[in-house]
Formats: C-alpha cells, structure tokens, sequence
C-alpha cells in the first residue's frame, strides 16, 4: 500500500513507486491520459496509475503531510502555566473597558468608533500575584471568525454582558462558541454601577440560554461588576483563577516554543509584524519560526506593553518581527531545528493554499471559458 496525497505530480509519485516518469507517463498515455512530468494528479487518476503498478494506495490529506510533529518525549518538566483567558460578549457591553481597568489602561479611548476591530493579547499579574493571559476579541458582529478562534486558544471565557441591557445576540454567540470549544465559563455582569442596571434580568435572560449561575444554583461562576468605578473585580478575576485552577495547566517551558497566531500585518517601518500566543516552550530571539506558509528567524520580541523581550515562555502574547509574510490568525507556530527545513515546509504549504484557492474559486475566467471550449 502507498500512502499518497491528492494532488501528487507525477514525477513524485514516480518515485514513490520506484519507477521513472517516463514509465508513469507513457502507462499514462496508453490509458489515453496525457501526463507531463511536473503535472498535478487528482485522486482518479493516481488511483488509475497506482494500480496499473500494482500499488493500492491510501490517500492522506497534504495539510497532514505538513504538520510539523510536536517535541514528544521531554514533556518530564510539566510546570504550572498560566490560564489564557479570553473575554468575549455583546458589541459595547464593556469587554475592552475591563481589560482597561485590569491593566490600568485607556485601550478603548483609542479605538476607532469606541469599536474594537482586532483581538488584542495582554498579559497581567493580579493583586493576589498570579499571572493570566488576556485576549481581548471585538464584540461587533462581523468579527465572528475571530471569536472563534479566540475561544479556541483560550482556556477559559469570560462572558461579559452588560446588566443596563440583556443577553444579546453576540453573548448568546459567544457562549456557543465557548461551549463548543469545551472551554468554562465564567460570567461578568458588567455596568452594575448603572442607575438602570438589573443584574436580576441577565440572570435570568442567562437561565433561559441554559446559563444557570451559582446564586441561582447552576452551576456557571458570576460576578457583579463595574469595569468603570472597579467595583466586583478583583473577586471576577479569583473565580477565573479559581476555575484555572481545576483545569490544573501545565507546560514545558525548556523546549522549543509552538503557539498560535493571533494576527499579522505588515508594518511599513517594521516589516512583518506578528502577535503570537506562545502555548508551550520558551520562544527566543533567534528562533527560527515556521507560522503557517511563512517562515523567518526572530529578530527581535516585544511584550503587550511594547518592552524588549528576549524570550517569552507558556501563556505569553509577544509581538515578533522577522517572518517574511504575515501569516492568518489561527495558525500554528512552531520552533523549526534548521532555517532549510522551515523554508521547505512554508514552501509547500503557500503552493498548498494556491492550490486550493484556485480549486475552490468560484468564478471561472474567460481564458479558463476558452480553453473549456
Ligand atoms: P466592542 O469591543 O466594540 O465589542 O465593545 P466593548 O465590549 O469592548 O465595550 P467598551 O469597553 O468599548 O465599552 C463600551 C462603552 O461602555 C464605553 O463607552 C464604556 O465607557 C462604557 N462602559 C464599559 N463598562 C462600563 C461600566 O462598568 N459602567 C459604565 N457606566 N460604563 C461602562
Ligand atoms: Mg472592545
């Protein structure tokens, strides 16, 4: 049996068979298909020349052709990491305003419209001296794929819903996709210092998404808060800690780093600019990096705070320059031994994702019309 990927050109599949093109290419003709030795195969026909060599194969998909296996084995130093802890919920019900008063910043004066567009990644100790990773994700609904995929790398969620409003349609959204993402949640009532607040409507607008809080004998953490007078904070951010707790998280911080991507972009004096949520491992300047199609070794790191770092352990959002591309939010990033195998492997997967955009675009050309005729 012969394990393939779709797509394969001939020539590799030549030599996977142990035969020359010209034997695949000629079999190919007189079955009437017309083969180049360069030339891309798609399942049938793989499947077709295969067997007229007496090979039955197996077809694995490229993408896992291309992961890049974790460090196994030296997992012995497990250490306690901190919780990534994401905060999600209605446009406007005050998520970037928490995160303001956490980390005694002014995040939301400088948005656009008061709106954030982006997640942003912050690293915080609390008063009681214990470290949690904060993501930020916007609220608007047009931002739902990167709420999914900030729910994704988090460990836990805190939903905050704004007790002068109700359970709207992006906290229902984001509890979805905390659920979905088998991540626990933790809620904050926010806006309490409000003269219309009525933390007593949300509870119960909560029951009714089968959201059931502790006071009311559920089983969901929830806190009274207010992300502008302070008030309820420090006891929100125990329960989180609390909950971290449970999930007892761990990680090795003496191999080489992998992590997430939380976003890239080109900056004009910078170059390629990427934040990156790094999971397990110590990342360091120097590294080189393989994130998603693009590779690059680190040039320099800063943390959330803009400040020089020269490595960034389990749980740590760093900004880093040196990628040549900016690789999607989502993607995976990992510590690669040689600069060849990184550029290889980037290499492969930007002329797997051309591939697959040309196989998926939906409008069809006039030169691909004219040579349908
Ligand atoms: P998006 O990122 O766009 O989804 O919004 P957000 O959830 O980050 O809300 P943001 O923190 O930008 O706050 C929205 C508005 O609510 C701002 O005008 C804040 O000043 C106000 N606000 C947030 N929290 C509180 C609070 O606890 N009390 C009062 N009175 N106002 C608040
Ligand atoms: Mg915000």
């Amino acid at each position: 049996t012969l394990r393939v990927t779709e797509f394969i050109s001939a020539n590799d599949l030549a030599s996977l068979m142990d035969v020359s093109v010209n034997d695949v290419i000629s079999t190919c003709l007189s079955l009437g298909m017309f083969v180049s030795i360069n030339q891309r195969l798609d399942a049938e026909a793989i499947t077709v020349i295969t067997d007229e060599f007496g090979y039955a194969v197996q077809f694995t998909s490229a993408e896992e052709e291309l992961e890049v296996e974790e460090e196994q084995g030296n997992d012995v130093n497990l250490q306690h990491r901190a919780p990534i802890v994401t905060i999600m919920g209605h446009v406007d019900h005050g998520k970037t305003s928490l995160l303001d008063y956490i980390r005694n910043t002014k995040v939301t004066a400088s948005e656009a419209g008061g709106i954030t567009q982006h997640i942003g990644a912050y690293d915080v100790t609390t008063k009681s001296g214990n470290k949690i990773a904060f993501l930020d994700t916007p609220g608007h609904e047009a931002f739902t794929a990167m709420r999914a995929r900030g729910a994704k790398l988090t460990d836990i969620a805190i939903i905050v819903v704004a007790a002068d409003d109700d359970v709207m349609p992006q906290t229902r959204e984001a509890i979805n996709h905390a659920q979905v993402a088998g991540v626990p949640i933790v809620i904050a009532i926010n806006k309490i210092d409000k003269p219309s607040a009525n933390p007593d409507k949300i509870r119960e607008a909560l029951s009714k998404n089968n959201i059931l809080v502790e006071e009311w004998g559920g089983k969901y953490q929830s806190q009274e808060i207010s992300a502008k007078t302070g008030k309820g904070i420090d006891d929100l951010l125990e329960k989180v800690l609390l909950e971290a707790e449970i999930l007892n998280l761990k990680a090795n911080p003496d191999k080489n780093a992998s992590g997430s991507v939380i976003e890239a972009s080109l900056d004009k004096g910078r170059g390629y600019v990427a934040t990156i949520m790094v999971q397990t491992g110590t990342l360091k300047v120097g590294d080189i990096v393989l994130a998603g199609a693009h590779y690059g070794r680190v040039k320099a790191m800063f943390d959330d705070t803009g400040k020089k770092v020269n490595e960034a352990g389990p749980s740590t959002p760093v900004v880093l320059l040196g990628l040549d591309g900016a690789p999607q939010a989502g993607e995976k990033v990992t510590v690669m031994e040689t600069d060849r195998e990184a550029r290889e492997l980037a290499g492969k997967r930007s002329q797997l994702l051309r591939e697959q955009s040309i196989r998926t675009k939906k409008h069809i050309t006039l030169d691909e019309i004219g040579r349908r005729l």
